[in-house]
């Protein structure tokens, strides 16, 4: 584990500039410079790296982050490997084990460091035994795919992890998911007996564990560790870590249902397939993928429960849908799980498979045609209605004008009429108008005033500090953005948005990163800064005054104190 504060002087001495254009060759636009991103294929720059900001963002895909970041993402390095690769730069050494136990570390690292000693010491349990290596070998799987998913076994009793922990009953192996206590106080370990398959994030660090029986008569088949600080199942997809690079190299991603299935896929030579934590996909996954490609593959079983859920699925990416990524949906044949599916038959059948996966709006159409063969007006009707609430959501333009030229055509329409019926307004042009209007996206006073806060960490103050942390700001972030910058010693905008980034989610980061890089770089951020904190303490007292009325307007009359008569008659006055 490296200390945090280690982290934080890195992040003060490295130059994101001089470490990205060794790998990028940068050019000078104003303050910034810029390239064409090296994460998606483009054609003109749009990825920008900030010499005062100390990190990079592309306005294409999205894209950002500090010098670490960077490494893991261009040079595929592990959190570990970066970090050294980046002190070697600068002639630092990476601080040792012992010295970094004395350091008081966070919360978050602690999980990450009991989640670490729980990987290591189920894939050791898996090295000595006999019937866990059996089970995994009569699903086809070998050593050398065990060991590049970390597989590992947790052995049969209740308390093994003892073995492994200085302190079994330590709160943070609790809140890690690792052991549990019962009624009587008793503790014991989560996974007993089960398979291990470590859930790691895009840095490479362990956030969760799957578990599957060995023993079939057990139930459930699957538990999964809860979700804690660092392990949210909505955001998190099962083998993204291994899978990157070929993702990358195919330039499309299969998203399977489970977690053998990546796994089976992987022996078989297809690399580039990921699983959701057994919830249906989400925007977050689809968001996630798009950073390596432009092509996502949904692969859903040939039976009910796989059609439910990939119906499911196409509902939930339709948000995240644009005219740069292509959505398609493969349906494999009966009783098939991609894991039985390419086992049965062979890694060339399951690609043809792919290879002919249905585009989403072809799906879509599919879909509701299954049972309507749109032949009278009525079910037409029928389809239209059911076809609305899916357009509505669409946020491709393209790829909406060329499905409604289709659905025209299949109801016997122009697209104006199509039009007419349902009074599509193309969503991003409704925020686009609004935003031109008054030539910036409105933000809160607080969001805003974070923002500067985040460039100049020393304008945060411990008045600040107080005025955030009522609770009548409970804006989670921006208390976390000023009560880092506060606490921190030694910051610049880089470091925070490290710190940040442990404690939220991308998804959160992503858009804060996107607004910070979005901000006119030539104003004077002292003097801003001043008239929010000022605008800010006046809507707080309001807020207050206001919420002292309500509480006055619920009483009768004879039932007010003094002290709330008082309030009304000042109210008057001013
Ligand atoms: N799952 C779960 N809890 C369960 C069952 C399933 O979390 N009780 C999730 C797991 O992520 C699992 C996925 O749903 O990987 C798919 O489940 P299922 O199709 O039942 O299992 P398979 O992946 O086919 O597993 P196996 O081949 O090992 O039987
Ligand atoms: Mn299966």
């Amino acid at each position: 584990m490296i200390p945090e504060s280690f982290i934080q002087e890195l992040l003060n001495r490295v130059d994101v500039v001089d470490i990205i254009d060794k790998r990028v060759q940068l050019k000078k636009a104003g303050a910034n410079f810029i390239a064409c991103c090296p994460f998606h294929q483009e054609k003109t720059p749009s990825f920008t790296v900030s010499p005062s900001k100390q990190f990079y963002h592309c306005f294409g895909c999205g894209e950002h982050g500090s010098a670490i970041s960077f490494l893991i993402e261009y040079e595929g390095l592990s959190f570990v490997e970066a970090v050294t690769e980046l002190a070697n730069t600068i002639g630092l050494q990476v601080p040792n084990e012992e010295f970094s136990e004395k350091i008081n570390i966070n919360e978050n690292s602690k999980l990450e460091e009991a989640l670490k000693i729980a990987n290591n010491f189920y894939q050791g349990q898996l090295r000595k035994s006999p019937e866990a290596i059996a089970y995994l070998k009569s699903r086809g799987l070998s050593g050398e795919i065990a060991k590049r998913f970390s597989i590992g076994y947790a052995p049969e009793g209740w308390q093994n992890l003892e073995a492994a922990f200085k302190n079994y009953k330590d709160e943070t192996l609790i809140k890690a998911g690792l052991i549990q206590k019962n009624e009587q106080g008793r503790y014991y370990d989560r996974f007993r007996n089960r398979i291990i398959f470590p859930i790691h994030n895009a840095k490479g660090i362990v956030i969760g564990f799957g578990g599957r029986v060995i023993n079939p008569e057990e139930t459930p088949k699957y538990y999964n560790s809860p979700e804690t600080p660092l392990f949210q199942k909505s955001y998190e997809l099962y083998g993204l870590l291994a899978a990157r690079k070929e993702i990358r190299d195919n330039r499309y991603a299969l998203v399977v249902e489970g977690y053998m299935d990546v796994v089976a896929l992987a022996q078989h030579g297809i690399g580039n397939a990921v699983a959701t934590l057994g919830t249906a996909t989400t925007l977050f996954h689809i968001k996630k993928l798009t950073r390596y490609t432009d092509e996502i593959v949904f692969c859903f079983d040939g039976d009910n429960a796989g059609r439910t859920a990939a119906w499911r699925a196409m509902n939930n990416s339709l948000s995240a849908l644009t005219d740069n990524v292509q959505l398609k949906f493969l349906f494999l044949p009966n009783q098939h799980d991609p894991d039985s599916f390419v086992r049965e038959n062979s890694s060339d059948a399951f690609r043809a498979l792919a290879k002919e996966a249905i585009p989403l709006t072809e799906y879509i159409i599919k879909y509701l045609t299954q049972d309507n063969d749109l032949v009278s007006q009525e079910s037409k009707v029928k389809f239209l209605n059911e076809l609305e609430p899916i357009m509505k959501q669409f946020t491709a333009k393209k790829l909406l004008l060329l499905f409604k030229k289709r659905i025209a055509q299949l109801v016997d329409l122009d697209i104006q009429e199509i039009d007419q019926i349902f009074k599509i307004k193309f969503k991003n042009e409704v925020i686009k108008n609004s935003a031109s209007r008054n030539n910036r996206i409105p933000m809160s006073a607080i969001r805003r005033y974070c923002l500067f806060v985040i460039l100049e960490p020393d304008i945060a103050t411990l008045v600040d500090q107080e005025m955030f942390l009522t609770e009548k700001i409970d804006d989670q972030l921006a208390r976390a953005i000023i009560e880092i910058s506060v606490a921190e010693e030694k910051k610049n905008t880089a470091s925070i948005m490290h710190l940040l980034s442990s404690r939220f989610d991308q998804e959160i980061i992503s858009e804060l990163q996107t607004q910070l890089a979005s901000l006119d770089q030539t104003m004077d951020i002292n003097k801003e800064a001043d008239a929010l904190r000022l605008s800010i303490r006046k809507k707080l007292s309001s807020a207050s005054k206001k919420t002292v009325l309500d509480q006055i307007k619920q009483k009768s009359l004879q039932s007010l104190t003094e002290e709330e008569k008082n309030f009304l008659r000042n109210m008057g006055k001013g």
